[in-house]
């Protein structure tokens, strides 16, 4: 027995890792382990012997039992003192420099123009970048042959070969949305219209990709005066002061009459001012919708009548917050971004001043 012992309890003392340990407990108390089996010769003894034998193989059975649990919990508080010697973190550290993002002037403006046409009445809708021609230019009383189709610089998307209809297009304006406006919810109505346009165009104030906001109002008496009002009160509250604008007659094949209009502005000092000077600056076109145009959109023109207009956002953007160069705006150089970007928590509202 103290062969045994010294045999065990050594080599528990020595085990390296758990799976040593089981197998040393298999071979000592296990069902067919040494111990054991000298347990199941106490059987064979005199009552005297098994008398001596019984208690001394039991405590051997639990000196085993313990010096395995006890070398157990050793191995594991060593596992463990070895991770923490690996994997620590000095939580007294300071954090890592985290720069947080700005919200884009274009994305800025159109919530400023949103929140003051909604202050107005008028609600947002959108439509599809990817337009039929149907709706970007026939429906806008812009026939095939009509020199507006040349003139906007169209990209067109392809079809498969041997498909004859017509190829889409990506929309050119905000227009197409007035019609699938007036589809949807029929007259009065009184929308804007925010959203991506493109044309093969690219120079210091022109990109292939950029901006507008299409505004309609339609009722049983609207009138170019009541779009001269409600341009006037856009501009201003838009500037943040007072901005007189001046209409010119022009022409729109969606409008009779149309009206180019331009707002008042200084070149003092080589930079422009909106609202203050005697210069002026063309900024939107607009007009009283032809009647084919609310025809296209299933309203009856002999019942409903009302104004339209479109606005370069990218324009109103350059002009607000001095930004010279409208390529910049979607070269996404991260230190033009930081510059001229907004703070996410400075949304703007009317009563909070839109020009923070
Ligand atoms: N769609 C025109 C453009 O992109 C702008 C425009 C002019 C829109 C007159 C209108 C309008 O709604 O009435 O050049």
């Amino acid at each position: 027995m103290d062969d045994l012992r010294i045999k065990y309890i050594d080599a528990i003392a020595a085990a390296a890792d758990e799976a040593a340990l089981e197998e040393l407990r298999l071979q000592a108390v296990g069902k067919k382990g040494e111990v054991s089996l000298k347990m199941r010769e106490l059987g064979k003894m005199t009552p005297e012997e098994r008398q001596v034998a019984g208690p001394a193989l039991n405590a051997l059975k639990n000196e085993i039992n313990s010096a395995l649990a006890a070398k157990k919990v050793a191995l594991a508080d060593a596992a463990l003192d070895a991770r923490l010697a690996t994997e620590w973190l000095d939580v007294t550290l300071p954090a890592r420099n985290r720069r947080v993002g700005t919200i884009h002037p274009i994305s800025q403006v159109t919530e400023e123009v949103t929140a003051i046409f909604a202050d107005m009445g008028f609600s947002v809708a959108e439509g599809p970048q990817i337009e039929t021609d149907w709706y970007n230019f026939d429906a806008l009383n812009i026939p095939g042959h009509h020199p507006a189709r040349a003139e906007m610089d169209t990209f067109y998307t392809h079809r498969a070969e041997g498909d004859e209809r017509p190829p889409h297009v990506l929309r050119t304006h905000t227009s197409p949305v007035q019609i699938r406006s007036m589809e949807k919810t029929g007259a009065p109505i009184r929308i804007i219209c925010p959203g991506r346009v493109y044309r093969a165009d690219y120079d210091q104030t022109h990109t292939p990709m950029f901006h507008q906001v299409e505004g309609l109002a339609l009722g049983r008496d609207i009138s170019m005066a009541n779009l001269k009002w409600v341009l006037e009160e856009f501009f201003s509250a838009f500037f943040g002061t007072e901005v007189k604008t001046r209409f010119r007659a022009s022409h729109f094949p969606f409008t009779e009459p149309s009206a180019e209009v331009d707002i008042q502005c200084s070149w003092e000092g080589g930079t422009v001012k909106v609202g203050e000077g005697d210069d002026w600056l063309e900024v939107l076109g607009s007009g009283m919708v032809h009647p084919k145009v609310l025809e296209a959109g299933g309203i009856d023109p002999n019942e409903y009548q009302g104004f339209a207009f479109g606005i370069g956002i990218d324009r109103l953007a350059m002009l607000k917050y001095g930004i010279p160069d409208l390529r910049a705006f979607f070269d996404s150089d991260l230190r033009w971004l930081r510059h001229y970007g907004f703070a996410s928590l400075d949304q703007p509202t009317l009563h909070g001043g839109l020009n923070r």
